[in-house]
């Protein structure tokens, strides 16, 4: 019998690569994904602790879910069906790590806690909760072990993936210990998996027809696996080597962090032709005095000589950051000095934050920025990075560039994909059977139109292609 799964997931690329993963591990076990979580046998939480928003979204998600189970049992009531249903609702992910037994206290409906480094066991905690409902009894059950030493042997095994852009993750865990940050917490000590391990994954993504592999990690770029020949690998050492694989056109690796861009990686940005043009690269902060207060181990000065460096072997390449406003004993030069690094680099896009005080970190104990003020530059710097990120996409209007078209679009018989630049990409096509022939592919777009968060354009050749646009 099908039973039915629904999980949603919060903050980062490394949770929804987790994601996918407990979506395999649970497809093994009979169950289908669903959109409506009173309709799920089990419902998973995976979710992100990295700012008070983020965490405290899980409780009221949590609140919502109970009341739509209720009014679902009642249904099922009157309805006389499915009166042994017992759902199991399930938090992972790094709130699940960092207050797992706040999240049994603070929601008892809960039934497992599980974090970044055990959901490779959910199948075997499904079994057992289901066994203890059985029995009448609530489960409860916690796991927050931090060791990652089985888990990506386990997962390997189950992995099933039916895209053509795809994760790999590489490396997992931090032990940079920026003071706002609570990963380092979270996800643990920073640990690279070998060689050996991330060739079978890419193997495997090689064999399911996947085009773009993006190397995870939270510091990516830090990455040092063993290869088979004893020896420790760098991040360019495994692009290169997954460059050479048949069918990967397409490779890009995020986190990075700037202490762990070296000449060899930058290097590889200028050499090698299937990793894209683009680069997520966090600063945080433009002022030096802040920088250091956030344990950042880098000054604005060595980022913009990355970035100088960069630009030199690859000028085309799109730049991506991460920012924080209002971190503890921010003045007004600080945050300037923030404005001028943007204005200095022009971002392709670019993700900023106010600064959220994490319990335990130690920028908590700092003295804090008032809440108006946060807001205030938030709003100056977001108008800056608005600005900069429409004149990157206007800048494309006339241009030709390849786009993986990764999905069908929100319109009838249109497309979504990704530019070489990271750009989400629209376009329309004249019938379903031309865009589904089109999905999962490279395709040459004529860029028409470059908007404020996406391009739209037309495939180049489709009327040549005997094809009219109807
Ligand atoms: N490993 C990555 C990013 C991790 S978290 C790196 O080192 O850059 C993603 C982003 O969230 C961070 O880059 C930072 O900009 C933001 N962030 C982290 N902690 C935060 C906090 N306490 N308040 C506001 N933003 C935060
Ligand atoms: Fe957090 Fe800093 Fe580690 Fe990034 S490098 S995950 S911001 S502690
Ligand atoms: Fe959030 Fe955990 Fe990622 S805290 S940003 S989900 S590593």
């Amino acid at each position: 019998m099908t039973k039915k799964l629904f999980i949603k997931t919060y903050g980062c690329q490394m949770n929804v690569y987790d994601t996918e993963r407990m979506v395999d591990l649970m497809s093994h076990e009979g169950y289908v994904k669903t959109d409506a979580p009173e309709e799920a046998d089990l419902v998973v939480l995976n979710t992100c602790h990295i700012r008070e928003k983020a965490a405290e979204k899980v409780y009221s998600d949590i609140g919502r879910i109970r009341v739509g189970f209720e009014k679902q049992k009642e249904k099922d009531l009157l309805e006389r069906k499915n009166e042994k249903s017992e759902k199991i609702i399930a938090v992972a992910g790094c709130v699940a790590q960092a207050e797992g037994a706040e999240i049994m206290k603070r929601a008892p409906i809960v039934d497992m806690v599980f974090g970044p480094q055990t959901y490779h066991k959910l199948p075997d905690m499904v079994e057992e909760a289901a066994q203890m409902k059985e029995e009448g009894v609530q489960p409860r059950l916690l796991d927050t072990d931090l060791a990652v030493d089985e888990k990506f042997d386990f997962l390997s095994k189950k992995k099933i993936t039916k895209k053509s852009s795809a994760f790999l993750t590489i490396q997992e865990g931090c032990d940079k210990f920026c003071t706002f940050c609570v990963v380092p917490y979270t996800r643990g000590a920073e640990f690279s998996r070998g060689i050996e391990d991330v060739m079978s994954d890419a193997r495997k993504l090689q064999e399911a027809g996947v085009t773009e592999v993006t190397m995870l990690g939270q510091n990516v770029n830090a990455y040092h696996g063993r290869g088979e020949d004893g020896e420790e690998w760098t991040l360019p050492d495994l692009i290169r080597r997954l460059a050479k694989i048949d069918g990967f056109e397409r490779l890009r690796y995020t986190t990075s962090h700037p202490h762990d861009m070296t000449d060899d990686l930058i290097k590889a940005h200028g050499e090698i032709p299937e990793l894209m043009p683009y680069l997520h690269l966090p600063v945080q902060s433009g002022s030096d005095k802040i920088l250091k207060a956030m344990n950042r181990t880098h000054t604005s000065a060595e980022y913009m000589k990355i970035i100088e460096d960069l630009r030199k072997v690859r000028p085309d390449i799109a730049l991506s950051g991460d920012f924080i406003v209002g971190f503890p004993e921010e003045t007004d030069a600080d945050f300037e000095a923030t404005m001028q690094l943007v204005r200095d680099t022009e971002y392709a896009q670019a993700y900023s934050f106010k600064y959220s005080v994490r319990p335990g970190t130690p920028a908590a104990d700092m003295v804090q920025v008032e809440e108006h003020i946060k807001a205030e530059r938030l709003a100056e710097l977001q108008e800056l990075l608005t600005q900069q990120q429409m004149r990157f996409n206007k800048k494309n209007e006339g241009q030709t560039m390849r786009v993986l078209m990764e999905r069908f679009g929100k319109r009838e018989n249109s497309l979504a994909g990704r530019s070489p630049y990271m750009q989400a990409v629209h376009v329309n096509l004249p019938s379903e059977e031309i865009a589904k022939k089109y999905l999962g592919k490279l395709v040459d777009i004529y860029v028409t139109n470059g908007g404020a968060r996406s391009l739209r354009g037309d495939i180049v050749g489709l009327e040549k292609q005997g094809i009219s646009a109807a």
